[in-house]
């Protein structure tokens, strides 16, 4: 299965979110292809911020390799799954998707964790470290909750 993280500028929480869900199908042996992009094109080409990397790396992650692209409305033919990060993202992730939109198909991640209440993983680009730790306990706890409810099929 291909599943797809969106954020803003898929230099922060994107990367973080498609390190921590691959890292997390790998080890329960799911045949999953996590990806992720931005819906700005602020940060293509480049590689995650490096306090995303430094939270990664803390919790035994590499996400250096990532390169940021900017979402594509081919992704949501390609891909089975879309979680953004914000309902900023959910709104322009519809616009790029245009005649592709597929409601059911994307949803915010922290509804994994919140059912319906459409909370928002907070953007960590103007803050400091403390920011990008936080950020990482709620992505990591919702990718839990999406590998537990396919390990459950
Ligand atoms: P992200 O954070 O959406 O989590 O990657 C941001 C990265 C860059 C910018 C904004 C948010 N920017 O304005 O360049």
């Amino acid at each position: 299965m291909k599943i797809l993280m969106v954020c803003l500028g898929n230099i922060c929480r994107s990367p973080l979110a498609e390190g921590i869900l691959q890292a997390k199908a790998d080890a329960a042996g799911l045949d999953w292809k996590v990806d992720s992009a931005g819906t700005a094109g602020y940060h293509i080409g480049e590689a995650p911020h490096v306090l995303s990397q430094k939270v990664a790396k803390q919790n035994g992650l590499d996400i250096s390799f990532q390169k940021g692209r900017k979402l594509r409305k081919e992704d949501f033919i390609a891909f089975a799954k879309i979680y953004v990060m914000d309902s900023e993202n959910y709104n322009d992730a519809r616009r790029i998707a245009s005649e592709h939109w597929k409601e059911n198909k994307v949803d915010l991640i922290l509804n994994e964790l919140h059912p319906h209440e459409n909370r928002s993983v907070p953007d960590p680009w103007y803050g400091g470290y403390d920011g990008f730790i936080e950020v990482y306990d709620m992505l990591d706890k919702a990718c839990d909750k999406i590998i537990k409810r396919h390990s459950a099929r």
